[in-house]
Parts: C-alpha cells; structure tokens; sequence
C-alpha cells in the first residue's frame, strides 16, 4: 500500500476510535498517535500533502490513489462537505487531534459549534467543501478556507496533443492518458471553495481541436455535475467530451483551418469526423461505448437534422445531447478562420433561440442557467502555461470582451 493510503487509512482508523471512546482513553489516544506518526511519515516524503475526495475516488496531489478505488471513507468525508484536506508543514499532535474532532462532527453530524470552530484560529491543517454542487450555497463561513490551485492546464494540453498524435500515427486511443486529463481538470476544477470552469483560449488555428477537446471536456463536466450526476458518470461525460472531435485526427490541417468555403469533398471529409471518432474509440476501447456514442451524435440535431443521417429518426444519448450544446457554445466562442469568436452575450441567445430545434431545451436550458450563476467561476486562460489564477474574479472581465464583430456571419460549430 503506498504512503498517502496507509496515512488514510489510520486516519480513518482514529475516527473510528474517537467514535468508540471517549477523551484520555488509550484506544482513542494510541489510534490518534498512529494516525499522526503515519502523517509524519508521509511528510518526510511530501511536506504539504493535499487530498481530493471525489466520492468514490480520492486524488493525492493530482495523482489518483488506485489502491483506495472505492473505498468508503472517500464517499464518507465527500457527503460530509470534506473534499479537499491539505496539511502544511509542522502540524502539531494538538492540532491534529483538534482537526479530527472537528472532522468528526462534520461526519457525524453533530451540531458544530461555529464560534469555537473558528476560534481554533489558523490551522496548518485545511479542509472543507470545493465543489458547488446543483448550485447549492456553500456555507464558506463554516468551511475552512482550502488550498489554491495554482497549476496550470500546460501538461493537460501536451498530453491531449500526444493522444491525437498518437491516434493519428497508430489508429489507437490510449485510454489511460485520456482518463488522466480527464482526472486532472476535475481536481483543477474543483479549486478554491468553489467550482470553477478553466476554458483556454485559442492562440493558433491549427490548435483548436486540442484547445476545444479540453474545454468541452471541461464544460460537460461541469454542466454534469450541475446536474447532479455522480462523480464516475461525471467523468464518463468528461472523457466523451474530450474524445468528441476525435475523428478530426484524420482530416489535413489545411481543411481544419480553411478560411474559406470548403469545397464538396473537403465537406464530405468533415463530416466523417464523427463516424469516424466512433470507429476509432470503439476499436481502441470497447469499453468507452458511451463516448463512442457521443462522438457519433454530436452533430445530430433534435430534429434530426445535422449529420450524420440517420436512417431512421431517434432519440440521441442524453450523453450527447449534453455534450452537443457544450460543443456549440465552446465552437461559437473561439475565433475561426472564418469568424470572429461570439462574446458569451451572443452566444447564450443562440443557444436559447436553437432549444427544441437542434437542441434538447432542458439542457440548453441547465447550461444557460449554469452559466449565469457560475459566470464569476469562468476563467479565461490565455496561455496554457499561466497558472489557474487564485480568484475568479479579474477573469470575470474576459468573459463579455473582446467585442467581436456582430455581423451575422456562419454558424458553422465544426
Ligand atoms: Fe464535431
Ligand atoms: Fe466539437
């Protein structure tokens, strides 16, 4: 068992003994030590250790703990509003046990008075709630403030570039790469306090399929989990938005980029992306049916128009029908060789205006709302390299400007 789960593992160990034995007992104090020795030890390898609990995954740092998959505690300290713990250096035994008193009452749901809480003072040991889930407020006065993000989405980008690459070169998807970026922008995503949305903007044309990957991967998830889906489904729809536009891998450049009118063959070879996306997941990964599904359906329309055709009219995936506004929205934002990107004032109009037509108004609907209220969570990224910045708001600005043209140019969303 690696060092972080052993630590979690006394850890939660400890708590169990707090439940079963009052103050001094020696059951109680010698789980409380073991926990502590074991947070010691994990220190000398890692001085500052951060824990993610994403319901039934928990993340060390960024990496995610393979050994504790499924492991009960994780759902435990998620529901209880514990999803992010990070320790800085020098913890003391004092505030340790000071720390898992106050976990424990957030487990058991024991009245926590508030006032003495905070009267603990600064603590070199942080935790609370990250994630906004359903919109619901957070409580951020009763939740500890949580570590700042400060990485950037720069191995995430050269990583999905490696993937196309690779499918390019081998016809093959390497799955676990693609579920790590997948990981990766969900821990990046739940930041300070609260849920926050890291969109990249484009810097070169001939980058926009790995640009808008990770922003639709990142837009599905969010609107996912606004939706109140589980954190494995959460991810199932992260990795369908990633690998939507898979099938682009295969079209030159030169058409990707084209300023100009495609001609008909150049339109035939487009319009193949999603057949061919679905042939190349499903071939590498039969187990990624559903975003094999989505990459397919993306481009279908509710009325069914849209491509490609369908021979008999049917209902898309819900997964797709999430995953098709998040794509239209991020397609209409960036700017295209062709157009100017819309600023989000036009394009959540457009969106509203397609519900019923080519989108399913409920989640055109979930989107906008979403969108709105988490307007202050956007961060606009202007280079992958920058680190994710602390507080939203200076990137809340970005969100309306630059004013592009409002020319009613094509809305093409390839
Ligand atoms: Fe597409
Ligand atoms: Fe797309």
């Amino acid at each position: 068992m690696s060092e972080p789960a052993r630590f979690l593992g006394t850890l939660a160990q400890a708590l169990s003994g707090m439940t079963l034995y009052g103050d001094g007992h020696p059951a109680r104090e010698r789980g409380i030590d073991a926990a502590y020795q074991e947070l010691l030890d994990l220190q000398r390898e890692v001085p500052q250790p951060m824990f993610t609990f994403l319901g039934d995954e928990v993340i060390f740092g960024r990496q995610p703990l393979r050994d504790l998959r499924n492991w009960d505690w994780s759902a435990r300290f998620a529901e209880a509003g514990i999803q992010r713990l990070e320790f800085e250096e020098r913890v003391s035994r004092e505030e340790f046990e000071g720390f898992l008193d106050q976990m424990l009452a957030r487990i058991t749901f024991a009245d926590i008075d508030t006032s003495e809480a905070r009267q603990l003072g600064p603590s070199s040991i942080k935790f609370g709630a990250v994630g906004v889930r359903g919109g619901a407020e957070l409580a951020v006065d009763e939740v500890q403030s949580t570590a700042t993000i400060t990485f950037s989405l720069g191995e995430e980008v050269e990583t999905i570039r490696w993937l196309h690459d690779e499918v390019q070169k081998r016809d093959t998807l390497p799955l676990a790469e693609a579920e790590a970026v997948v990981r990766s922008l969900s821990v990046a995503m739940h930041g300070d306090r609260q849920m926050m949305l890291p969109l990249l903007q484009l810097k070169q044309f001939d980058q926009y399929t790995t640009t808008h990957s990770l922003n639709v991967a990142v837009l599905s998830m969010a609107l996912a989990e606004y939706l109140g889906l589980g954190a494995a489904d959460v991810r199932a729809f992260g990795i369908a938005g990633l690998l939507h536009d898979l099938g682009k891998v295969k079209i030159p450049i030169e058409v990707l980029t084209k300023a100009g009118k495609l001609t008909p063959d150049e339109r035939v070879l487009m319009s193949r992306h999603p057949v061919e996306g679905a042939r190349l997941i499903l071939e590498s990964e039969q187990e990624l049916d559903l975003a094999a599904v989505v990459a397919y359906e993306h481009h279908i329309m509710l009325n069914g128009l849209g491509y490609p055709q369908l021979r008999f009219r049917r209902k898309c995936h819900e997964a797709s029908n999430l995953v098709h506004v998040c794509d239209v929205y991020d397609a209409l934002r960036t700017t295209r060789p062709y157009r100017e990107a819309w600023p989000v004032e036009r394009v959540l109009p457009y969106l509203e205006g397609r519900a019923g037509l080519e989108f399913d108004p409920s989640y055109v609907n979930a989107f906008i709302t979403m969108m709105r209220r988490w307007e202050s969570q956007v961060a606009l990224i202007a280079d992958e390299k920058t680190p994710l910045p602390a507080h939203l708001a200076a990137a809340v600005a970005g969100m309306g400007a630059p004013a592009p043209s409002q020319s009613a140019g094509p809305t093409s969303t390839d």
